[in-house]
């Protein structure tokens, strides 16, 4: 048998990794930031038991986020997989904390919108590549881009970012509706960025998830907040996770108890 059978074979009969999407109404409101130091954190998971074996997807696949964020070069894309000129296993690049990136096309407008079969190829190269890894966090475009309510409809956990803006609050629920509608028995987390600090991100989660009781009938479970932290501005600007850049800071701190959420979550 050969090396490529056997890792064939190994992942064919490997588990799924848990699916974790962050998504969020309005543009700008740390989605890929939250999902870049989600995974990093998982992966490093310092003090926290084992580190995980973490996949990080870009689906924005119209304006590729994360390798602006991460510094990552990108040589391959999950665009030549959904016209099937690469395999998944070969668009893979290594991140900060040993992080697997699946990294997206930038300014090709045909993939800026999928068709469904297009979305299921996507969705199968996802899972073919997270299989026998512990977790996958896939980063998605802003608002309700039809692909990212797809792809929300496809994960264990879909994670719905805002900040403490009246805007940016009303796209999160109207997201949260959405996803309500198509999936009412769905996992869904809440995580408030760029809070001021503990009273405030308290006081905007316990409502927030009150009203989506109240008038969606669905449960949303906190999964707490980011303060907002001039370390992230400093990390973005050197193109690294803060969670790796500067990992004392408050921000780095919000986003391990973040990851040690989502894992306890899965239970893996
Ligand atoms: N907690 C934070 N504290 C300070 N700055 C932050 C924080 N979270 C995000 N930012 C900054 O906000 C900006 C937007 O973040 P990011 O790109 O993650 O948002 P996004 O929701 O993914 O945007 P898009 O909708 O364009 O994909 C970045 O410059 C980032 O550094
Ligand atoms: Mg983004």
């Amino acid at each position: 048998m050969t090396v490529t059978q056997a890792d064939a074979l190994r992942r064919v009969a490997a588990p799924p990794a848990l699916l974790v999407a962050v998504t969020g109404g309005k543009g700008g409101v740390g989605k890929s930031t939250v999902a870049a130091n989600l995974a990093v954190a998982a992966a490093t998971a310092p003090g926290r038991g084992l580190a995980r074996q973490v996949v990080l997807v870009d689906l924005d696949l119209g304006l590729a986020s994360l390798d602006a964020i991460l510094g990552f070069a990108r040589r391959r894309h999950l665009g030549e997989v959904i016209e099937k000129t690469s395999d998944v296993r070969s668009v893979v690049v290594r991140g900060p904390g040993g992080v697997e990136i699946l990294p997206a096309p930038r300014g090709v407008r045909r993939f800026a919108a999928l068709d469904a079969d297009e979305r299921r190829r996507v969705i199968e190269a996802i899972r073919d590549a997270s299989r026998g890894r512990d977790l996958a966090v896939l980063d998605l475009p802003a608002g309700i881009h039809p692909d990212g309510l797809a792809f929300t409809d496809e994960v264990d956990l879909a994670i719905v970012v805002a900040t403490p803006e009246a805007a940016s609050l009303a796209d999160a629920y109207a997201v949260t509706k959405l996803a309500l509608e198509a999936r009412p028995d769905r996992r869904l987390g809440f995580v408030l960025n760029e809070a001021a600090g503990p009273i405030e991100a308290r006081r905007l989660i316990e409502r927030f998830i009150a009203v989506v009781r109240r008038f969606l009938r669905g449960d949303i479970a906190p999964l707490g907040w980011i303060p907002r932290d001039a370390a992230v501005t400093r990390a973005t600007a050197a193109r690294r996770p803060v969670v790796v850049a500067e990992p004392s800071s408050a921000a780095a701190g919000a986003f391990r108890l973040l990851a040690s959420r989502v894992l306890a979550s899965g239970a893996i």
